[in-house]
């Protein structure tokens, strides 16, 4: 955790002294307000959370997301839940391109944090939401997902945080929905009972036979969110059993430590 914050300061500095250059050299279109909520940010520290357009390195189109700004730096959120207004059900395409309202719950969708995690270094935050009013996190250093040949498949680095890690055994495991099996189950054997399929309803996940974590299940309401084996739900020993949580939210951060060292290092007296 603190090597992490210090590389990501370290890097904030860097970029700010160099944000300039950089522009100058790429001439960008002004319709976009940076590359990811992270430069956005280092760029100008006082900018508020909310809807930005990004246009991420090497990537053709550009693209809405909702940032979360803090003081240790711009997220990039990837996804929201805090209610069933927005129907969590869908398809791979869906799951692909994204679907919500980015002010409230939504997924991003898998092309466009492909498209953000080809480049650059990141980490991924998971928030989650307890019903009694804590908020538990997890973080994963080297977060980044495949193309869609690979099933979007999730790759995730060293775990901290106080959530326990749930997300490491779906590590290298591409992406399922109802229409689209990369679950890894032919079938999966739990007691005496053979699942075929790890998606319950008609979310989307990582699922790994069917591994510890889902948060894009079905929402349960405060009261009634202890017994379901779908949910939201992150199954660590700091969770009670077949607990869904009231809210989660996942975002990344970029720590550009390969730009830096290409761009920067190589040349300067950084060190
Ligand atoms: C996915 O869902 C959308 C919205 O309901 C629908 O328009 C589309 O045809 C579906 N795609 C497939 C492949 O079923």
């Amino acid at each position: 955790m603190k090597s992490l914050v210090l590389c990501c300061g370290l890097i904030s500095a860097l970029l700010l002294s160099s944000t300039a250059q950089v522009e100058g050299q790429s001439g960008q279109s002004p319709s976009h307000q940076g590359t990811d909520c992270t430069q956005i940010h280092s760029r100008n520290p006082a900018a508020p959370s909310g809807v930005y357009v990004i246009k991420p390195v090497g990537v053709k189109n550009t693209f809405q997301v909702y940032c979360e700004m803090q003081t240790d730096g711009g997220w990039t959120v990837l996804q929201r839940r805090s209610g069933r207004d927005v129907s969590f059900h869908r398809n791979w395409t869906e799951y692909k391109d994204g679907f919500g309202d980015l002010m409230q719950n939504h997924w991003l969708g898998l092309s466009k944090v492909f498209s953000m995690t080809q480049k650059k270094t990141w980490t991924l935050r998971v928030d989650l939401y307890t019903h009694d009013g804590r908020t538990l996190y997890a973080l994963y250093k080297n977060f980044r997902v495949g193309d869609e040949t690979s099933g979007f498949k999730l790759h995730v680095g060293e775990y901290d945080g106080n959530a326990g890690d749930a997300l490491q055994d779906q590590n290298g495991y591409g992406f399922s929905t109802s229409d689209r099996d990369n679950d890894g189950c032919s079938p999966c054997i739990f007691g005496d009972i053979a699942w075929y399929k790890c998606v319950g309803s008609k979310e989307g996940w990582w699922y790994s036979q069917c591994g510890s974590a889902s948060l894009n299940g079905d929402w349960h309401a405060s009261g009634d969110h202890i017994g379901w084996s779908s949910g939201l739900y992150w199954r660590t020993d700091k969770f009670p059993k077949l607990y869904s949580v009231k809210g989660s939210k996942m975002m990344i951060k970029s720590c550009l430590k390969n730009f830096v060292a290409k761009h920067f290092i190589r040349g300067h007296t950084v060190v």
